[in-house]
């Protein structure tokens, strides 16, 4: 059997324009570099997937050429005292190919109390060729003394829209393949901010079929925005009948009611979010949703019964809220 290489590996930004998100970051080490101003230890923080890696790897190709490979240490593998000292020997010595040896230390928050001890003499004063990347998905288990000898950098969770834009970039001039609109939101409502997620799910889709909004809700398993709108809008009218066919497609469609319940608190608050701060970065609407009413009835209500839902009180409960007026007295 022949595997390919999956698409976050093949899209590993090589240089910073290619980093999606990010601009603090971008910016100052981009800077940093030009002004040959580079400081010797740092501390990328942030959620998986969202360019820690990536970004050191294109710190070395600045420093290094395109060639210029960095010396990646897993500090869930090797958190031992043993191997970081023997990391810290190793680096000392100048290498014959490279200018300056960078040095990621990944999932750093993994190595032991003594394993920091150890490494914070050389993080204060390293060799003059030698810039450590520490990185790291939990920050609050690093200690203060590692911490204030780094220069920190946070990566933020990518928004939405950036998102979407990055997924309709990519099929455009990678894939060339057209996505729909809706699709590409979709995808990057399901990313939770890490554009890894959202290139791997954008994988399982384009591996599907087209990239349809139908298809998309199909391989994500994901109710579409506009059945939970319709649906928001027949709760609105009272109009029962149209609520319950809306919610009988819904069903029909995929598994669970008592994941309704959570899908439409997520659109609730997205169009509230739109409707007060017009955020339409973090939210599925980049246009008038045309849409206007009360929505805090419904978000409260099914907040309240979000806990202890299970499926077939969740059926009654969608039948008292189809009722419309009678909501209240459920
Ligand atoms: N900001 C970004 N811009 C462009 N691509 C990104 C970005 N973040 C992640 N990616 C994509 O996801 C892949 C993995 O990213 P990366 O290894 O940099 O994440 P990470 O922050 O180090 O995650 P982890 O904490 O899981 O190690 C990259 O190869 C790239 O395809
Ligand atoms: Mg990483």
């Amino acid at each position: 059997m022949k595997t390919i290489e999956s698409l976050q590996n093949i899209l590993r930004p090589s240089n910073w324009s290619e980093i999606v998100g990010q601009e603090v970051a971008v910016s100052v080490l981009s800077k940093q570099i030009a002004e040959n101003k580079l400081k010797q230890a740092f501390l990328f923080c942030g959620g998986s997937g969202t360019g820690k890696t990536s970004a050191a790897r294109v710190m070395c190709r600045q420093l290094n050429g395109e060639d210029g490979y960095p010396d990646e240490f897993d500090a869930s593998r090797n958190s031992d005292i043993g191997s970081i000292r023997d990391l810290i020997e190793s680096v000392k010595r100048v290498s014959l190919d490279q200018r300056y040896r960078v040095v990621i230390i990944d999932e750093c928050h993994n190595l032991q109390n003594k394993s920091f001890d150890t490494l914070l003499k050389t993080l204060e004063e390293p060799p003059k060729h030698v810039i450590f990347i520490l990185c790291t998905t939990e920050p609050d288990k690093i200690p203060n003394t590692i911490k204030t000898r780094c220069q920190r950098f946070d990566f933020y969770r990518v928004d939405k829209k950036t998102l979407a834009d990055n997924i309709r970039y990519v099929c455009k001039t990678k894939l060339e393949k057209p996505i729909e609109d809706y699709a590409a939101k979709m995808i990057a409502e399901s990313s939770d901010g890490s554009v890894r997620e959202s290139l791997k799910l954008l994988e399982q889709c384009y591996d599907y079929g087209d990239l349809t909004e139908e298809n998309v809700e199909k391989v994500l398993n994901k109710y579409s925005i506009k059945d939970l709108i319709e649906l928001l809008r027949a709760f609105q009218e009272d109009n029962g009948t149209k609520a319950i066919e809306i919610q009988d497609r819904i069903v029909t469609k995929n598994h669970a009611l008592v994941n309704v319940f959570d899908q439409l608190i997520r659109v609730i608050l997205d169009l509230k979010r739109y409707y007060i701060n017009r955020d339409v970065k973090n939210t599925m609407f980049t246009e008038n949703p045309e849409i206007n009413m009360d929505l805090n009835p419904y978000l409260e209500e099914l907040m309240s019964y979000r806990t202890h839902v299970n499926q077939s009180t969740a059926e009654i409960l969608f039948k008292k809220f189809a009722m419309g007026g009678k909501r209240h007295d459920i």
